[in-house]
């Protein structure tokens, strides 16, 4: 199957932002990770990070004719704020699980509400890079069941 995996505003900045909250590891080595589990499972894996809201939504557009089957989104500060973005998600009819680095719900209280979460297949927070690969294996499940 064909899995995408997008990370939304300030995350190409992991490693060396807030790392007592997000870790250490950059975006690039987390996302060379996930496409060796994705090959490990049989799958293809596309990455995209952008600090664009615009580039993510026609991202996610694209990912209706390209074949995607599944979406892995960490949308940064744009699940708590983007009425556009869950609009795109909900057009696409991709099934998405969300990811977040960090705990969010242990976090500042804006952060505790998602435009993304009523309509995920799942959510993930607080593990960190680890929550990525467990939504991968999540996604690769589900798509097994179809
Ligand atoms: C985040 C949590 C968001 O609240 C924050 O704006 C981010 C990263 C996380 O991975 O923990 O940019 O999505």
């Amino acid at each position: 199957a064909k899995l995408l995996v997008l990370n939304g505003p300030n995350l190409n900045l992991l490693g060396t932002r807030e790392p007592g909250i997000y870790g250490t590891q950059t975006l690039d080595q987390i996302q060379q990770h996930l496409c060796t589990v994705a090959s490990t499972l049989g799958h293809q894996c596309d990455c995209l990070q952008s600090n664009r809201e615009y580039e993510l939504i026609e991202r996610i557009h694209a990912a209706m004719t390209d074949g995607t089957d599944f979406i892995i989104i960490n949308p940064g500060a744009l699940t708590h704020t983007s009425i556009a973005l869950r609009d795109a998600l909900l057009g696409v009819k991709i099934p998405f699980i969300e990811v977040h680095l960090s705990n969010v719900h242990a976090r500042e209280e804006f952060r505790q509400h998602s435009y993304l979460s009523d309509i995920a297949v799942g959510v993930i927070a607080g593990l960190g890079p680890q929550g990525y690969e467990l939504a991968m294996l999540a996604a690769s499940q589900q798509l097994a069941k179809q």
